[in-house]
């Protein structure tokens, strides 16, 4: 496909707006004129509109499909959520307004964190942080907060993390100052007791847990994961990114959790991926909610709402203003449709995981052969050693059957890892096509691999070189070359940054 510079023609115009020459000059101080005008791309408004359309068709969304990439909960964002969103009250309100002029966008905070704390089972909550990983970070920095007040600090440096962690773990765990601990997985996917009680004492600080695990299963010794941490005063985190699975059903406070993130961007709808928008508020138990940041949203006696600043021993801000708002209207919405049936929302993802993976696990290897809870981890070793096809080779070819492929290696303890998370937004029939496919792909790798080691076959982009597609971005177009000004149009690579 051209680019859209390359489709340029000089003199073409998207519009002619009739000249008005009785309008005022704009006054633009010369310093801020330029010499050159910018050098835009000529073409009619037609061209201009089936160009970015036909762009837009090329991108894989949820909109245009079944998206079971594992860990990340791609369900279907319900367009009520869009529309509230939008309500020019919302969309318009300025951060700075005074709080008697937002006391609709104070009380939606409000009932949000409210109902936030039913779901987790804890006492408060911040909005603030904008991810998943920020709500890690800002968990971590509340244990620190916690362990200074109690004079703990210096002798606490030790966070657990299973070997099972999703990599913004560790990585959240060092940017504290923390030491990492690394855990090891049983046989049967949980956390190893034995390994974990070797490894917690006096110097510990706490435990970051995924459960359901990135496995995809509920850890079954979680009261006496409880025990051994508390028992040695240390703190527990719940990486709630796989909430999506319990809501209704079971809470992290009552599992003893003492902070919780929430990844509002999966488990509450919103659209998400590449990297934004989203929203990572954190929940925490009573003995927490001194150091969580400022300002906090109230509601006062008199009824009305409000931002508390006054909070001494908060760790300060984390995000500016009170957080991503747009996206708590979104969760907000989404957690008001279902109401008090947020438990079936649960039971479906868990139900459709389970459909699938009963489907497909004699096809592929299943490492950890238990119930599963909204998603599971397939292998592809077996294809990998008999016929030479991997798991980049089947997310590749899932590509010409329509679907976006699922997570692969990752976790990392799962050789040729394919993580498939379905949620609980498809039908049926939508499923029984993704088996279908998985299973025709793993009829392929028999009969003829090279069909897979060459996929996609019909996607727009074939086979990449991912390293150099990662490392190599092709960011800018340069001007001075494009057809207009009789040089070669070749987009220019950015320079690949040192090391790479
Ligand atoms: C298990 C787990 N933890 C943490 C995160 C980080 O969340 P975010 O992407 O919102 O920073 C993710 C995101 O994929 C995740 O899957």
């Amino acid at each position: 496909m051209k680019l859209i510079y390359e489709k340029s023609q000089a003199g073409r115009r998207a519009s002619a707006i009739p000249r008005h020459d009785g309008l005022p000059a704009a006054n633009v101080p010369d310093e801020l004129k330029r010499e050159v005008p910018p050098r835009l791309p000529e073409v009619p408004e037609f061209e201009l509109m089936r160009h970015f359309t036909e762009l837009s068709t090329r991108n894989f969304g949820v909109d245009t499909g079944f998206y079971p990439l594992g860990s990340c909960t791609m369900k279907y964002n319900p367009r009520v959520n869009e529309r509230l969103a939008a309500l020019p009250g919302f969309a318009a309100l300025h951060p700075l307004q005074e709080e008697s002029g937002a006391q609709g966008a104070l009380e939606l905070m409000w009932r949000l964190q409210e109902i936030l704390m039913e779901v987790t089972g804890l006492d408060a909550v911040s909005l603030q942080p904008a991810a998943g990983s920020q709500g890690e970070l800002t968990g971590l920095m509340l244990f620190r907060a916690y362990f200074e007040a109690k004079g703990e600090a210096e002798q606490r440096r030790k966070v657990v993390v299973p070997d099972t962690a999703h990599g913004t773990n560790p990585a959240s765990v060092t940017m504290t100052g923390f030491e990492m601990t690394k855990v090891k997985t049983d046989a049967r996917g949980n956390i190893d007791v034995e390994d974990l009680r070797a490894k917690v004492d006096e110097n510990t600080a706490g435990l970051m847990l995924t459960n359901p695990s990135t496995l995809g299963l509920f850890d079954e010794n979680i009261e006496e994961i409880e025990r051994i941490f508390h028992g040695a005063g240390a703190l527990m985190y719940y990486d709630g990114a796989n909430l999506n699975a319990v809501c209704g059903i079971s809470r992290p406070g009552d599992m003893g959790f003492d902070v919780v993130h929430i990844n509002l961007h999966k488990t509450f709808s919103q659209p998400h991926g590449g990297g934004g928008p989203g929203g990572g508020t954190i929940a925490v138990r009573d003995i927490l909610e001194p150091f969580l940041p400022v300002p906090a949203v109230i509601r006062k006696e008199d009824g009305s709402f409000g931002l508390d600043f006054d909070r001494p021993q908060t760790i300060g801000k984390v995000r500016a203003f009170t957080g991503p708002f747009g996206v708590f209207v979104r969760s907000y919405a989404f957690l008001r449709m279902y109401g008090d049936r947020l438990r079936e929302m649960s039971e479906a993802a868990v139900l459709n995981a389970n459909y699938v993976l009963a489907r497909l696990k004699d096809s592929y290897d299943l490492e950890f052969d238990r119930l599963c809870m909204h998603e599971f981890v397939l292998s592809a070793r077996t294809m990998k050693k008999e016929h030479g096809c991997t798991a980049l080779d089947v997310a590749k070819r899932l590509m010409d059957y329509n679907f976006h492929p699922p997570t692969i290696y990752f976790p990392l303890i799962v050789p040729e890892a394919l993580m498939i998370e379905p949620t609980e937004s498809e039908t049926k029939e939508t499923l029984d096509s993704f088996c279908e496919a998985m299973l025709a792909i793993a009829r392929e790798a028999a009969e003829e691999p090279e069909l897979l080691h060459e996929a996609p076959h019909h996607r727009p982009v074939k086979r990449l070189d991912e390293v150099r597609a990662a490392k190599q971005l092709v960011v800018k177009y340069r001007f001075g070359e494009h057809p207009d000004a009789g040089g070669d149009s070749t987009p220019v690579a950015a320079e690949a940054p040192k090391g790479a």
